[in-house]
């Protein structure tokens, strides 16, 4: 038999440690392992190569992914689809592994719909934004980078008296502005999953201002576009000076964390051994929800929108008003 594996969309932390234990399961179990390089584009163009276990020496700590990635329009044409399944037809590749978010399964479902190319699908973002599966790969390696960066932020605001707001990314989801802002004891957080009370949280601050209060951490999400609004918020009613630091992509680098090299080992190794049941012939994703690794057809994986857990939403909501 032989796989290949693919990183499609935003890469994440864990991709590397995945692709190493890909490598490493597919020689035990007596299967050739393929690389995909460059994402879907790479397998629209032939970007196919046989996997060694030299290529994957010394990258489980790294970041990023070593197959490269990419957000492949083309994909959404059928004649680049056969393209597709044409090179992995000719290579005798039968099935897949993606590493990728919501975008990325919807184009390799299509891919099934057209081709019938058995897979299976591990949720990796860093928005941890995918229905069905209370993890993402990549989700905990970036909640400590903005951790880190948050924890400095605190350090020279509270040196200068001034609000730092923090933007996170997350596309349309807060879940990374939530739990950070939780986990760094934010006076705000903002996100699209709560509603805002502008007018309690001056009251508030400016009571816990005159009770000496000389700093503030606020955590807002990219999906809120409201980052400078906050700021300018906070200087013209708090009268407090306030700095907004925009992480960006760097949420997206860094050493995998122990917990993702982990589950990056455990995503992988469930998914192989579906794939590896000769009977196979789906589209699946491998979940992990209430602590436990399950399959979910890919169709009901798409059909609805991630909620965040309502009890942290709840815990959430006295740095909202
Ligand atoms: O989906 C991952 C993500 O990092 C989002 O949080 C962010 O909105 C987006 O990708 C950024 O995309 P790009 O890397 O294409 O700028």
């Amino acid at each position: 038999m032989s796989i290949a594996i693919i990183t499609s969309g935003g890469d994440c932390a864990g991709m590397n440690p995945a692709i190493k234990q890909f490598v490493d399961y597919c020689f035990l179990k007596g299967v050739t392992p393929y690389f995909i390089f460059d994402g879907l584009e790479g397998l629209i163009d032939n970007n196919i190569k046989k996997a060694k276990h030299k290529d994957v020496a010394g990258i489980l700590h790294e970041g990023g992914t070593i197959l490269r990635s990419s957000r492949s329009k083309r994909f959404y044409e059928y004649k680049y689809r056969k393209k597709a399944f044409e090179n992995l037809d000719t290579l005798g590749i039968d099935k897949l592994i993606l590493l990728g978010g919501d975008g990325s399964f919807r184009a390799l479902q299509q891919f099934f719909d057209d081709f019938q190319v058995p897979f299976v699908a591990i949720p990796s973002t860093i928005d941890n934004d995918i229905f069905g599966t209370d993890y993402c790969l990549g989700v905990d390696t970036a909640l400590n980078t903005i951790r880190l960066a948050t924890d400095s932020l605190r350090d020279t605001s509270s040196s200068f008296k001034r609000a730092c707001v923090v933007e996170t990314m997350g596309r349309g989801c807060g879940y990374l502005a939530l739990v950070s802002a939780l986990t760094s004891g934010a006076e705000i957080c903002m996100i699209p999953e709560l509603d805002y009370d502008l007018d309690s949280l001056k009251i508030k601050l400016e009571q816990q201002i005159k009770q000496g209060r000389t700093y503030m951490v606020c955590v807002v999400s990219e999906a809120t576009n409201q980052t400078y609004n906050l700021v300018n918020w906070i200087e013209k009613n708090l009268h407090i000076e306030a700095r907004a630091t925009i992480l960006g992509h760097i949420q997206r680098g860094g050493n995998p964390t122990v917990h993702d090299r982990l589950m990056a080992m455990e995503f992988v190794t469930y998914a192989l051994n579906k794939l590896l049941q000769k009977d196979y012939k789906k589209g699946s994703v491998v979940t992990y929800k209430e602590g436990k690794f399950s399959f979910q057809d890919i169709s009901y994986i798409t059909s609805s929108k991630y909620k965040i857990d309502q009890n942290l939403l709840d815990i959430a909501t006295s740095m909202t008003r």
